[in-house]
């Protein structure tokens, strides 16, 4: 055993900015944050987000620039939503994989403009389906079809990677589309093409905000019957397994605040990256904590990120990731 006080004073360690940044044992930094960008059609558009407060709907031209001032605040990547325009959504949810559409207008214009930043894509029909779903729903029901899903994914990520993202993020939470989408892109000649799966996806109340803002919620229904439930780590676990095994080069898990354990318990079992989504309504009790002056956002914001660093992820897509680069100089 080592020796206690008075002999040993951990206060020692933390006299002076230099001596804490020296003894740190997890850091935060700009390079481990993902900006999400929301990409609607038109140009000229850049419009606030009412339930993200500080968040844009940006048309390709303004993201391209959105993204271009990001990276001069130190950010290095970005992950895209997409929706149609008004009337644009149909059965199938076919606007996912538009090759003109808002996404992968912005992926290419992003690239474009700032060639070194890593975009991913996020890969899901829920903003385009007139059900809401993130998958085809069979008729006259809620039920949505998991293998007539595939192809629409595998297809969605396919022109997402051939608009130059490199990396696809799959978010429906069908069985199999990791695979799906592995041996499309291989056909296509898109080897390269890295994907992030969203591997431990619960069913959450903190998805709110963000479906305001990509109009996506489900009409009738909920999103239970494909995203986890919240009292499973261990199927948690399983699904990492097999994205895995289906060829997903990084993992998510989602909510990060609400499932700090999960985090812990893949980094134990996987060495692969985790990317963990410090999501919507996170971001929303942050900046409505803010706004009422009832703390400093930024600091909590840094807080927040800094302990889903700690129970293990690599990366974090976060809405306040272009704030925390600012500040974090
Ligand atoms: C689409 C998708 C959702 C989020 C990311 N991709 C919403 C959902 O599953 O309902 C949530 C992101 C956030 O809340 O910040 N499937």
């Amino acid at each position: 055993m080592d020796a206690g006080f008075p002999v040993l004073r951990l206060r020692r360690l933390r006299t002076s900015a230099a001596m804490r940044a020296l003894v740190r044992e997890v850091d935060l930094t700009a390079a481990h944050l993902i900006y999400p960008l929301f990409l609607v059609p038109g140009h000229g558009v850049r419009e606030a987000i009412p339930s993200l407060p500080g968040q844009f709907h940006l048309s390709p031209d303004q993201a391209a620039w959105e993204a271009a001032n990001a990276v001069a605040d130190g950010i290095t990547s970005f992950l895209i939503f997409g929706r149609p325009g008004p009337g644009g959504k149909n059965e199938r949810g076919s606007g996912a994989w538009d090759p003109d559409g808002a996404a992968q207008q912005g992926v290419r214009a992003i690239k474009d403009r700032v060639p070194d930043a890593l975009v991913a894509a996020d890969v899901c029909l829920c903003a385009y389906t007139t059900s809401g779903h993130c998958g085809v729903v069979r008729a006259g029901t809620v039920a949505v079809d998991n293998d007539a899903t595939l192809p629409l994914l595998a297809e969605t990520a396919t022109s997402l990677a051939q608009a130059g993202a490199d990396v696809v993020a799959p978010s429906d939470i069908m069985d199999g589309r990791v695979g799906a989408i592995r041996t499309a892109l291989d056909q296509a000649g898109l080897e390269e093409t890295a994907i992030l799966s969203y591997a431990a996806k619960f069913a959450s109340q903190f998805y709110g905000p963000f479906r305001d803002a990509e109009d996506s919620a489900p009409v009738t229904g909920d999103r239970r019957s494909y995203q986890l439930d919240g009292g499973n780590l261990r199927q948690a676990l399983l699904e990492v397994t097999l994205d895995l095994q289906e060829g997903a080069d990084m993992v998510m898990v989602k909510p990060a605040l609400a499932y700090l354990d999960v985090i812990a318990a893949v980094r134990q079992r996987c060495n692969a990256p985790i990317v963990a989504y410090n999501v919507s309504g996170e971001y929303a009790m942050v900046e409505a904590a803010a706004q009422r002056g009832w703390a400093d956002g930024v600091t909590m914001a840094i807080e927040v990120l800094r302990s889903i660093r700690r129970a293990g992820a690599d990366a974090i897509i976060t809405y306040h990731a272009r704030q925390v680069a600012r500040y974090l100089g």
